[in-house]
């Protein structure tokens, strides 16, 4: 029974997990476990059950054990090829979509074109792609194996037409855009190898240098030749690490209009970059 097997577990593993662990095992929600804890599990279920909650116990994440995990209301599948999705990126959404609309009601564009330079699980490609509608899109990432990730997500939400899959270094093999928008590694490497909470998740994912802006730089460097005229650059960043993001884009873009916008802990997170 649902009600006996959850209360078998161990205490250290909150509840919500559980259910969640228990709802993928079955192939329910999780509302329909709470609502019926007096269902039992086929034997097929119950090896399900306990593979996941065996990965658990070796400290794999529950997003991984469940295969996928939910941004911005849309539900993405994830592998330890792709960084989990964060909840702080929500904010780089949140602007590319208001950006991205004065921008397409004050120019003459037909072609309104965005690039996601490290797509990994493809959620910053794909939920603009659904959200915006009309836009041309290129994803890229250094990662075959997250490439493959972002792709069959892009198949999963029905907007892989619009999107332009490129594996390669940050914008190799895109043209010219309105808008670039980057959630890149931004941990410094120092940092990288002592945080007990991302050490399941791939390096390249995460490794940003040894000041953790080592991309950004990079991206920031050959950023002009891909952007069209009044474009912006919007790139998500590590908590310290306004300051510096804004020194750099004052160097690489003098006379445009920079600014770092804080999450909703109030926590500098997103370097914007609205190009003259
Ligand atoms: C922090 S993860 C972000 C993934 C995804 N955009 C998100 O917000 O969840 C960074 C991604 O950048 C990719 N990456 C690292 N170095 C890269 C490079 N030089 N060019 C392109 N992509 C790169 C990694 O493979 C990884 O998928």
């Amino acid at each position: 029974m649902i009600s006996s097997t959850l209360s078998s577990l161990p205490s250290s593993l909150p509840h919500r997990e559980a259910e969640l662990i228990l709802a993928q095992a079955m192939g329910a929600t999780r509302e329909w476990v709470i609502a019926h804890p007096e269902a039992e599990l086929n034997e097929e279920q119950r090896a399900r059950f306990e593979d996941m909650i065996a990965q658990m116990s070796r400290g794999t994440p529950l997003p991984y054990v469940l295969g996928e995990w939910e941004f911005f209301g849309l539900a993405f599948k994830v592998n330890p090829h792709v960084l989990i999705p964060r909840p702080e990126t929500e904010l780089l959404i949140e602007e590319a979509i208001e950006k991205s609309q004065l921008l397409k009601s004050q120019l003459p564009i037909t072609n309104y074109s965005i690039a996601d330079v490290g797509t990994g699980s493809g959620i910053i490609a794909i939920t603009l792609a659904k959200k915006l509608g009309n836009v041309e899109i290129f994803a890229t990432d250094i990662s075959g194996e997250a490439s493959k990730v972002a792709k069959e997500n892009a198949q999963r939400h029905g907007v892989a037409d619009r999107i332009k899959f490129i594996r390669g270094d940050l914008l190799e093999g895109v043209g010219k855009v309105n808008m670039i928008c980057a959630n890149l590694p931004y941990i410094p490497t120092h940092e990288r190898e002592t945080l007990e909470v991302i050490k399941h998740e791939p390096r390249l994912a995460l490794d940003g240098g040894d000041d953790g802006l080592r991309l950004v730089e990079r991206l920031l460097d050959t950023a002009r030749d891909h952007l069209l005229p009044r474009g912006i650059i919007l790139a998500e960043i590590a908590a310290n690490e306004g300051e510096a993001a804004l020194r750099l884009a004052k160097n690489y873009f003098p006379t445009a209009q920079s600014e770092v916008k804080k999450d909703l802990a109030g926590l500098d997170r997103l370097l914007i970059i609205h190009i003259a």
